[in-house]
């Protein structure tokens, strides 16, 4: 029998601190501390993030290790968010991640976040299906990205296409934002949209090329079509809270999956998954899951919630996969805001 692999993954690269053990694909422990601290805010406070990161890191990463029931001399490698994000944020994991490394004398594994969002698919717990078979195309859905992408292998990624502006949970956010919702603001939409009337509004959807994303227009459009009604009727906003939410949804789902539509048309696969926070959203999951049906009905893989959002599981999958074909980085490699547009 091969030797098992282990590995402890830090994950830091915007507003949650998370740490997770691996043993081979199954995660023994996936521990994520929110910070709260960003909510009064309306959005992520970038210095308030590193600090809150420096506070919880260390008792997380205790914690991951206690719930995994092993202990530090068990590790094979540590692994951590390599980028893209905040780079105070990211700085606190890869300095904790290096450390943690140099005492223990094992390789040290960098991640990418975007690649770890799309092979949460790979963790095998007992929720979700079976993982896809390669090729895949996925729709990674966070606060940072919308992509489309074209997954070769688990180190061959090729983006089809993207937001040329805001993403997608961005424009969750922001429109949660004007209703004076609570940040983060998409599951809150979400809840809401599920109690009013996704026709109430009709809002104008982006014309983008090919398949590209945006979302800034939707975003304005929104707006104004509310500051209107608002000339008439001044307490519209708080009135039609849940048909506004429901309506914000309904056009956004419905732009993310005709763009799955001409993925589909373009590369000839149509085997989806999706990925990154906004893949929690029940709207999203629901229509993929009615285009499963029929004889020309889609593969739809989406993840379990607790990997969907920023998590240490995610990247620590990755960091499985990076080990398996000996990628490693050295101890001075640290973290990157921006990476290189490939993933
Ligand atoms: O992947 P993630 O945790 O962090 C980034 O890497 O950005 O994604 C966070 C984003 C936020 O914009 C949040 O509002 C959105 O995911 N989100 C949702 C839902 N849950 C989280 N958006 C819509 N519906 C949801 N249920
Ligand atoms: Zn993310």
């Amino acid at each position: 029998m091969e030797k098992s692999i282990t590995i402890l993954a830090i994950e830091s690269s915007c507003d949650d601190t998370s740490a997770s053990i691996i043993k081979d694909r199954k995660i023994l422990s996936n521990i994520v501390a929110n910070q709260e601290v960003h909510e009064k805010y309306g959005g992520v406070v970038p210095e308030l993030a590193s600090r809150a990161h420096m506070q919880n890191i260390v008792p997380v990463v205790e914690r991951a290790v206690k719930e995994s029931g092993l202990a530090l001399k068990d590790l094979d490698a540590i692994a951590y968010t390599k980028g893209p994000g905040l780079m105070g944020s990211l700085l606190v994991g890869s300095s904790f991640a290096q450390s943690m490394s140099y005492a223990l004398d094992i390789p040290l594994i960098g991640v990418h976040h975007m690649q770890g969002h799309i092979m949460a698919h790979f963790i095998k717990d007992n929720e979700t299906k079976n993982s896809p078979e390669f090729p895949f195309i996925c729709l990674t859905v966070s606060g940072g990205h919308t992509q489309l992408v074209l997954v070769k292998s688990d180190m061959d990624m090729e983006i089809l296409g993207e937001t040329i502006d805001d993403a997608v949970g961005e424009a969750y956010d922001k429109t949660a934002r004007f209703l004076g919702l609570p940040y983060p603001g998409g599951p809150v939409v979400d809840k809401l949209a599920k109690l009013g009337n996704p026709k109430f509004m009709q809002f104008t959807k982006p014309r983008t090329k090919g398949l590209n994303f945006s979302f800034s227009g939707l975003k304005s459009n929104i707006i104004q079509k509310i500051e209107k009604e608002e000339k008439t009727n001044p307490d519209f906003r708080s009135e039609y809270l849940n048909d506004i939410c429901a309506s914000v949804q309904h056009t956004i789902v419905s732009i993310l999956i005709s763009k799955i539509k001409d993925a589909i048309k373009q590369t000839g696969i149509s085997r989806i998954a999706i990925a990154g926070g906004v893949s929690a959203n029940s709207a999203l999951r629901a229509e993929l899951k009615k285009r499963e049906q029929g004889e020309k009905g889609w593969d739809v893989y989406i993840p379990s919630f607790q990997y969907c959002t920023d998590n240490a599981g995610m990247i620590a999958i990755t960091a499985h996969f990076q080990y398996l074909r000996g990628d490693f980085v050295e101890r001075t490699e640290g973290a990157k805001a921006r990476l290189e547009n490939r993933i």
